[in-house]
């Protein structure tokens, strides 16, 4: 089974449209996606319209897909993120935001090798940074490999005989392969908002059969992304934010 992992979306209709076309190259078996389709950038309707299409998928919800629909506060957001927020809530068709209140919440288990969660598996707002938070984190994880969203750096946690240790992906293109006896808590990075000073949009592909996870970054129109943001009004430094990457 090949399956393709992504999250963080934010609303980023340009850097999902670069996402579909690299998808399209390739042979899927299974999405999962780990949350916040909305959120930050101009086309939250759009993009739940494409992600109904893509088939078969996990779907879990991110905070901000919680607090658009309000199933949440904007109080733990920071200013410019709540205002986006409200944007969104603002901007959002009914039947889209029914379909973001009913997302199902993390952890989800896909199957007997792998669980999705959103921030972590104990805490789906809760930021996996650094080995300490990913310790915590493996003990809730009752399968060999857990895919995690919500801090936007690619990022990859291992665990062997209760040692865990982290590593940070750069580069384009990453693999590991998937050894017996080891454990993973793995983020993908983020499509539509990356944090790690890569501006590229960036995914992960597991497949099952052949052990291993490839990582992929790719570009995307960031000056269409920019002029929506701004043509809608939203706060301008989410605009700029997209193309350094933070
Ligand atoms: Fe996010």
């Amino acid at each position: 089974m090949r399956y393709l992992i992504f999250t963080d979306i934010h609303g980023n209709m340009e850097a999902l449209l670069a996402f579909l076309k690299f998808v399209q190259k390739r042979k899927i078996d299974h999405y999962l996606f780990l949350g916040d389709l909305v959120g930050y950038g101009a086309s939250p309707n759009e993009i739940i319209q494409r992600i109904r299409l893509l088939k078969p998928i996990s779907t879990i919800r991110g905070n901000h897909d919680k607090a658009v629909c309000g199933l949440d506060t904007v109080q733990t957001f920071n200013p410019i993120a709540a205002s986006a927020i409200h944007w969104t809530r603002d901007h959002i068709t009914k039947k889209n935001m029914s379909y973001l209140y009913k997302l199902k919440q993390g952890p989800m288990i896909v199957n007997k090798d792998i669980m999705i969660c959103h921030g972590a598996p104990f805490d789906e707002d809760h930021y996996i940074f650094g080995e300490f938070d990913a310790s915590e984190a493996f003990l809730h994880i009752p399968v060999q490999i857990c895919f995690f969203g919500h801090t936007h750096f690619p990022f990859v946690y291992e665990e062997k005989d209760h040692i865990v240790e982290g590593t940070f992906l750069t580069g384009d293109v990453n693999e590991i392969k998937i050894e017996k006896g080891v454990r993973y808590l793995i983020n993908p990075g983020s499509i539509g908002q990356p944090r790690d000073r890569n501006p590229m949009a960036a995914c992960a592909i597991y497949d099952s059969n052949a052990k291993k996870i490839e990582f992929y970054r790719f570009p995307y129109n960031i000056e269409k992304a920019q002029k929506r943001i701004i043509d809608a009004s939203l706060p301008p430094a989410l605009a700029e934010r997209l193309a350094v990457g933070i």
